[in-house]
This record gives C-alpha cells, structure tokens and sequence, in this order.
C-alpha cells in the first residue's frame, strides 16, 4: 500500500505549485467539445480532491473515489471546509460498482500509472468505460514511454515550506525496462526548526505506457475514438519527446 498517512499528509504541501486550475481549464475544454452538457464527472484516484474541489466550484456534479483512506480523509476535509457537496466512495478503480453513468470520467496525475500489471490496467479501462455514458470521454495522463526511454527519470531533491515547516522530498528513481516500469522511492522528512519531526518512506511502482499500447487496452475495453497529445496541449500532436501525455478517448 502507497499513499499512507505520513505520505498524504505531505502530499498538498509537495504539489503546492501544481496547476490545478489549469488541468480543469484543459478538462473542461474537452468537454466543450463533447456537444451535450456535461453535468456529471467521476474522478478514479481522486487522491486530496484536486480536482474534484474545483470542479464541483465550477458547478459540476462530481465523485471522486480513491483506495487511499489517507488521501481521501484529506479531500474530505477540504471539501467540508470549502461547502462543497461532494460524493466521495474508498474503493480501488477495478472494483468500482457505482451503477451509475456519468457525463465524463478522468483520472488525473499519472494514475493510470499505478495500474502496473496488465489485469489491472485492463480493468481500470473496463471500469472507466462501465461508469461513462454514451459519447462520454475518459481522460487521463500517463508517462509516454517513448520518452521515458529516451531520457530517463534521474534522483530529485525537493525543499520547499509550508508555515513554519521545512518538507524534504528525496526521489530515487530505478526503472525495469523490461516491465515497463520505474520503481520510484520517496523518502519525506519534515522539519520544524532544523529538528525532524516525522520521516516517511514509500515505493511507488509506477507504469509508462506506449500509445498504441494504451490505445489497445482502451479499444478492448470499448473505447474506439482515442487521442493522445501533450499534457494540456490539446491542439499539438504527441511526440517521442513528449515525457507527459494527455489521452482523451471516446
Ligand atoms: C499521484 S496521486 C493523484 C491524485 C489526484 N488525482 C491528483 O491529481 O492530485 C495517485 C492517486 O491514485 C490513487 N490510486 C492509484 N491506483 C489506484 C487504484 N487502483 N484504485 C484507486 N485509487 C488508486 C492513489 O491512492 C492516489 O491517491
């Protein structure tokens, strides 16, 4: 299990200066050109409610399910403050059984990713395609492989504050090239003062995907219009150099 409690208590802190606002811009310029309103939106991996927070400001009807407790306590939390209504469900993308058909499903900050091995990515696209209604589009981003490959992740450091306390984040990346995929190992500390207060360590696996492999798992799971471009660039064509890819598929 990834994403525990030490972990999702640092997590708004480590994307403080990610754009939020600008993914649902992206979003919902997709779904302007969906044609009928779009009403309802269903977030796999919601994680702190990102975006689901500023969706459902801007009007939408949003769910968000994640299998974290830890992340979900947090969009909980934020959502209560903010008076927002917001359908939260603890539950992995492959067992998801809402019986419900929403207008558009996304699933945002590579965690298509997490869904490592085969079946469970299968699943997820099933899962994705079972909770979309007609004509309804599933986007997602994911790591392009041709990228990955070509320039590979490397160790990261991240000092950054939040108040009066100092978060460490040291990425040590080491990637299975035959699998696919990057075991990624954060190790947290947080300081108050120069003195550690908590320490945490998680390994993320996590996937890169090539197109017309993402594509053929989406075409078995029923999709059939799929586009790939770069992160938030709706309007330029995916290439090899491309590290983040945006999919949009129908
Ligand atoms: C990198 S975070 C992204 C969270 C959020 N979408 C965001 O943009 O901040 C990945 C999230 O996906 C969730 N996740 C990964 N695999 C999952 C699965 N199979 N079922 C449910 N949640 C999953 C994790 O628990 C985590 O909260």
């Amino acid at each position: 299990m990834v994403f525990k409690k030490n972990y999702a208590n640092v997590y708004d802190s480590l994307y403080q200066n990610k754009d939020y606002e600008k993914e649902c811009d992206f979003i919902e310029e997709i779904l302007k050109k969906q044609g009928k309103t779009v009403k309802t939106i269903l977030d796999l991996g919601c994680g702190t409610g990102g975006h689901v927070l500023i969706l459902a400001k801007r009007g939408y009807k949003v769910t968000g399910i994640d299998q974290s407790e830890d992340m979900l306590k947090a969009a909980r939390n934020k959502a209560r403050s903010a008076g927002l209504k917001i359908d939260f469900h603890k539950s992995s993308i492959q067992d998801l059984r809402l019986n419900q058909r929403f207008d558009v499903v996304i699933s945002m900050f590579a965690v298509m990713g997490y869904q490592t091995d085969n079946e469970d990515l299968a699943l997820a696209c099933k899962t994705a395609k079972k909770h979309l209604r007609q004509g309804g589009n599933f986007i997602f981003d994911a790591w392009n492989g041709l990228a990955v490959m070509a320039d590979s992740p490397t160790q990261v450091v991240k000092d950054l504050r939040n108040g009066n306390e100092r978060i460490v984040r040291i990425t040590r990346p080491n990637m299975d090239m035959i699998s696919h995929s990057v075991d990624v190992n954060f190790n947290v500390l947080v300081l108050k003062r120069d003195k550690l207060i908590s320490e945490t360590e998680e390994t993320h696996k996590m996937r890169f995907f090539y197109p017309q492999e993402i594509k053929y798992f989406l075409q078995v799971a029923g999709f059939s219009d799929i586009k790939f471009c770069p992160f938030l660039k709706p309007a330029l064509p995916l290439s090899e150099r491309d590290w983040n890819m945006s999919v949009i598929a129908k």
